[in-house]
């Protein structure tokens, strides 16, 4: 048995083949950008890689794919791009990484960007087994339906060959431990071994799964490494994206529940892989969480709730229907309640805007209590102006502020207000027609009619 740490000595090369079509998904983008959990498949891939002691990523794609070579550097900034400009198959796409290949690795990692799933443990396990020895490591697993995918042909317990499910006759075809994908091959050997795959199959493609029986030709081993079905999911279509999505956000909710939050429906909350949830939070159901949010310990969410790049404080309370829209910053223990949308803003500690109201391009102090209704008008149909409200401000219902405007620490703005100028400390600002009366005008309207 070789160590991990001795693992970790070995020099590794991932080659991660993005170079698919996506034809099956029907879209205008590239398959590997579709996301899961708020992070492309290719963004999932390459950050399972990160942590797996990886010294060089080579990332393949089809030719003018500039977006999907930006969207690699964004999650792995040292990766050497090679563009595959016919797409000929599994083996010919790794080739295409010849130059990085040269560059000499004891082990080279192959990995598919539409298998979005694997855990880093996984990979360390592929170059653990030829760390141990094999040529080539091969993931497997059992699939429910093996319908589509590359079969392991065994002769007693050696893994021999993979045959693909197109190639495979019907002794074949009823073998259910399924090839990943996925594989390590012996860095010393892959070059050769890879030069020597031919396309004589019924797609006439160039597999990188032949390459099992190329290294036993050249008295190297091939061993299989297993994985779970739900770490191993391939997306080739709309469905296979759903699926891969349910599983991740399974793991997402299962996470934040170990850590300490509460959800009280849990499979319909929606969370994103960088979702980050402290201690003691509790989650009412439906509430959907986009990229880039943070939830303090102790805060409180209330059913049915929108959040985007958005801070949650510690024991603040948002919701129900609440929205918070990028750069939403609520401090310690404030209150944002229903049908309120935040963009832009930062409700300062102990504050509350708790009913119905826009708060957008505005900094809110703390203890300031903004009444139902209040909008902050920050919008001119061109530029974005700025609301400041200070500290204990107490603002009335359904008042407009119309920015750039200042309220000013501990004023007070009268219900139904629309505030143009900025309003002094500690003052009382009342903007809206004045209240007239005429004493028996309705009795006297009805009789006359
Ligand atoms: C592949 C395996 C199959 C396995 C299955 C698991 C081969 C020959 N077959 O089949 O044994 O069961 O995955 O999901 O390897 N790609 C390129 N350039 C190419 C061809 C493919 O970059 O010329 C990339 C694709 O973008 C994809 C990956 O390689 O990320 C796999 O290719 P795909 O055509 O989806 O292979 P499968 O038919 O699914
Ligand atoms: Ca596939």
């Amino acid at each position: 048995m070789t160590s991990t740490k001795e693992a970790q000595k070995r020099r590794c090369l991932a080659v991660v083949l993005a170079a698919g079509e996506g034809t099956r998904m029907k879209s205008a983008m590239p398959k590997v950008l579709h996301k899961v959990a708020g992070r492309s498949m290719l963004g999932h891939v390459l950050t399972a890689l990160g942590d797996a002691a990886i010294d060089e990523v080579a990332v393949v794609v089809g030719p003018g794919r500039e977006d999907v070579a930006r969207e690699a550097q964004v999650f792995a900034p040292k990766a050497q791009m090679f563009v595959q400009t016919e797409r000929l198959g599994t083996a010919h796409a790794v080739l295409t990484a010849k130059a990085a290949l040269e560059q000499g690795f004891d082990d080279v990692l192959v990995v598919f960007a539409d298998t979005p799933l694997v855990r880093t443990q996984t990979f360390i396990n592929l170059k653990a087994a030829l760390a141990e020895g094999a040529g080539v490591a091969v993931l497997g697993f059992e699939p429910a339906d093996p319908t589509g995918y590359g079969r392991l042909v065994h002769e007693g317990d050696k893994l021999v060959s993979i045959r693909e499910h197109k190639d495979a006759n019907e002794a074949e075809l009823h073998i259910g431990i399924c090839n990943a994908g996925l594989m390590a091959i012996d860095g010393q050997q892959a070059l050769a071994w890879l030069g020597q795959i031919g396309n004589g199959n019924v797609q006439k493609e160039f597999y990188l799964t032949d390459i099992v029986s190329v290294a036993l030709a050249a008295h190297h081993h091939a061993v299989v490494v297993t994985a779970p079905e739900d770490e191993v999911l391939g997306v080739n279509d709309r469905v296979q994206l759903a699926a891969a999505e349910a599983i991740c956000q399974g793991r997402l909710r299962e996470a934040a529940m170990r850590n300490g939050a509460t959800m009280i429906a849990p499979d319909t909350v929606f969370l994103s892989c960088d979702t980050k949830i402290g201690r003691d939070v509790i989650i009412e159901p439906n509430v959907f969480f986009g990229p880039g949010v943070s939830v303090g310990d102790g805060a409180v969410i209330h059913a049915s709730c929108h959040f985007q790049q958005a801070t949650i404080g510690a024991k603040a309370e948002v919701g129900p229907f609440a929205r918070l829209r990028p750069g939403a910053m609520l401090g310690e223990g404030s209150k944002v309640g229903n049908f309120v949308e935040i963009k832009g803003a930062d409700i300062g500690v102990g504050a509350k805007v708790s009913h119905l109201s826009y708060i957008g391009d505005a900094v809110v102090g703390a203890q300031a209590n903004i009444g139902a209704g209040t909008i902050t008008c920050n919008y001119d149909g061109y530029n974005k102006f700025k609301t400041e409200i200070g500290a204990g401000a107490f603002v009335g219902s359904n008042t407009s502020l119309v920015a750039p405007v200042k309220i000013g620490a501990g004023a007070y703005v009268g219900s139904g207000s629309v505030i143009t100028k900025d309003v002094g400390d500690d003052a009382l600002a009342v903007a809206r027609g004045k209240q007239m009366e005429k004493a028996g005008w309705a009795a006297r309207f009805r009789a006359g009619k």
